[in-house]
């Protein structure tokens, strides 16, 4: 019978199956999001885009990717791998129910205030409930017997616990010492780190795992073993130490804490590989858990290259990289590794709409990957742009909602095939489903609306102000003309077409993977007003001698400590920085004119 009571009408999916397959469907739906929001994000190097934020939709995109997809289907795959009795099932449903509500509000506030008070409440609500997770996920663990799977599991859940104390120092770090300072990175960076390596990777290691004990193998993760896996995952943050402080002893550090994880990975992995042989994956599931282990193959690897200090200081500054590490954990191993295991349990048909839509995402994820590592490499090399390269970029990306958009087809009319059909309320609750999801959005909605209004919209501080952070560092009495070659460039009374025009060609090439010609800020400050905020010696060197000024000229180490991404060296001659001194001095008249 449907129920009547309000809230359990909304959740009304009393039997266990229906209350999963709706989880995975918004664990989907926020997938989808993330990657049409991903798209827009690298449309901006395309087009120019008005009215929104590129930060702004940056934070949107990372906060439902990471606690939309990602955490969803982790905590739904622990919920429905552990939980065997109906009634503990229903536990789960307010903390759901919270949890989507909590998305939606970063949903509907990040676009429009980037960090403000209403996103921030609504991510502040996230991670209580996390908590409220994690305690009822280590109570049934504690209960149970003792397996490699729910040690994994339980190790996951604590590094999740652990990574949100980044998140609550964040508010007293950038309170008393500033979002420019050292440690407010470190506590982001705390976050993620944890996250990433931490809680999603051992995670998903974790339902791996649990899938093949449950079919009845017996896994050899000693505990040792166990260890050192977690004390890897302590220890690889090291390399958020050594940006701060760059002393060899982190630099040491951080080369021994990749090569702990290396061995670590290696002792787990070969495990799984044992397993994957004995077929108990077919088809996608199979393609898919394959996909999810060579990308964490492939991530050691990568972080095993940290252990030359000049590739860890790299690391960082080259934004390609840090994005396509990003993407290798998240969408190679995390979500490759649980929706293998989704599609192994059952939980998630192979229709032929979904399997066209396995292929586009992975084909979508493997040449973004390689297109972002190429061209990471090609910046490394001071060796400038692939052709063309954001274009591609892309139009490779829109393979991204395209494939989502199948799989979500895909998962619309679930087959309770291999379920118990037999039983008929089952069947009733298929049918009134559609309504229970637009009840839920609705209402969560409806909570949303009446928090913004109460909190006026917020307005918050997104625009970048250049900080000019007076902190007590060498006080050296700044050039306005900034280090290098150029001491004084004569400009004409009007503007040289000729000479614009061949630095535009250079700006199109070169520069605007990361600059807008409007005002606003995308990876580097927006070309927009450039002329009278510096001089144009300042620019001219700062573009051909870019190494040195943020080394040393402090209004480029400024910009610096506020984008946190290092402008490449790419060999700009004297003739083309003129060329694009002239370009922007036109783009600032035409701006000006408008
Ligand atoms: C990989 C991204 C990237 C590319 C490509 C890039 N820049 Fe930058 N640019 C930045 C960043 C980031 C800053 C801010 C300083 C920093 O953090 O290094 C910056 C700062 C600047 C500034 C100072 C802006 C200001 O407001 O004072 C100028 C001028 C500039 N870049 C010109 C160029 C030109 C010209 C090109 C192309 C030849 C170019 N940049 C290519 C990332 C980039």
């Amino acid at each position: 019978m449907i129920t009547q009571n309000p809230i359990s009408s909304i959740f009304s999916f009393t039997s266990g199956i229906q209350f999963r397959q709706n989880w995975i469907r918004w664990a989907f739906g926020f997938f989808f999001l993330a990657v049409c929001m991903g798209l827009v994000m690298r449309s901006f190097h395309v087009i120019e885009i008005p009215y929104f934020e590129y930060r702004n939709i940056l934070h949107t995109h990372s906060h439902i990717a990471l606690l939309g997809w990602g955490y969803l289907m982790l905590i739904g795959g622990m919920v429905f791998g552990l939980v065997k009795e109906k009634d503990q099932i229903k536990d789960y449903k307010l903390l759901f129910l919270g949890t989507v509500i909590a998305l939606l509000g970063m949903l509907f506030s990040f676009p429009f205030q980037g960090y403000g008070a209403v996103s921030i409440s609504f991510s502040t609500l996230h991670v209580l409930l996390s908590y409220g997770f994690a305690y009822k996920l280590l109570n049934l663990i504690r209960s149970r017997e003792k397996t490699p799977a729910t040690r994994l599991i339980r190790l996951a859940i604590w590094f999740m616990v652990v990574s949100t104390f980044g998140l609550w120092s964040l508010g007293p770090v950038s309170a008393t010492l500033g979002r420019m300072h050292e440690l407010y990175f470190m506590t982001i960076q705390w976050f993620l780190h944890f996250q990433l390596n931490g809680w999603f990777v051992l995670g998903v290691l974790g339902l791996i795992l649990l899938y093949f004990e449950e079919k009845g193998f017996q896994i050899n993760l000693p505990s040792y073993q166990e260890w050192i896996l977690s004390i890897s995952v302590v220890m690889t943050f090291m390399l958020a130490v050594t940006w701060a402080e760059p002393q060899p002893i982190f630099f040491q550090l951080n080369g021994l804490a990749v090569i702990i994880q290396m061995l670590a990975y290696f002792w787990i992995l070969k495990s799984i590989f044992s397993l994957v042989k004995t077929d108990q994956f077919s088809g996608f599931g199979r393609l898919l858990l394959l996909l999810a282990l060579a990308s964490l193959v492939a991530k050691a690897m990568l972080q095993g290259l940290l252990v030359f200090p000049s590739i860890a200081v790299i690391s960082y500054s080259i934004r390609m990289y840090v994005i396509g590490f990003l993407h290798l954990v998240l969408l190679g191993a995390m979500t490759m590794g649980v929706s293998a295991v989704a599609i192994a349990r059952g939980w998630i048909n192979e229709k032929p709409i979904s399997k066209l839509g396995w292929i586009l995402l992975i084909s979508g994820f493997v040449i973004t990957e390689i297109l972002l590592f190429l061209q990471g490499t090609l910046i490394w090399l001071q060796m400038g742009f692939l052709p063309e390269y954001n274009f591609w970029l892309f139009l490779a990306s829109c393979l991204f909602p395209i494939s989502l958009a199948f799989l979500l087809a895909g998962l619309r009319s679930y087959e309770f095939s291999n379920q118990s059909i037999t039983n008929p309320k089952i069947q009733l609750q298929k049918r009134i489903k559609p309504e229970t999801m637009k009840k839920t959005l609705i209402m969560s909605m409806g909570i949303l609306g009446i928090l913004l209004t109460s909190c006026g919209g917020g307005s918050g501080e997104g625009e970048s102000t250049t900080t000019t952070d007076t902190s007590p560092q060498e006080e050296v009495q700044a050039d306005p003309k900034g280090i290098g070659e150029f001491k004084s460039v004569e400009i004409g009374e009007g503007i040289d077409p000729e000479l614009a025009a061949s630095g535009q060609a250079i700006v199109d090439m070169k520069c605007t993977a990361c600059h807008q010609l409007n005002d606003k800020r995308l990876v580097g400050p927006g070309f927009q007003g450039v002329t009278s905020r510096r001089e144009p010696e300042w620019i001219m060197n700062m573009i051909t001698n870019v190494d040195v000024m943020l080394d040393k000229d402090p209004q480029a180490q400024a910009l610096l400590e506020e984008c946190l991404t290092r402008m490449p060296n790419q060999n700009i001659t004297a003739v083309d920085a003129r060329g694009i001194l002239e370009f922007m001095r036109q783009n600032d008249l035409e701006k000006a004119s408008k």
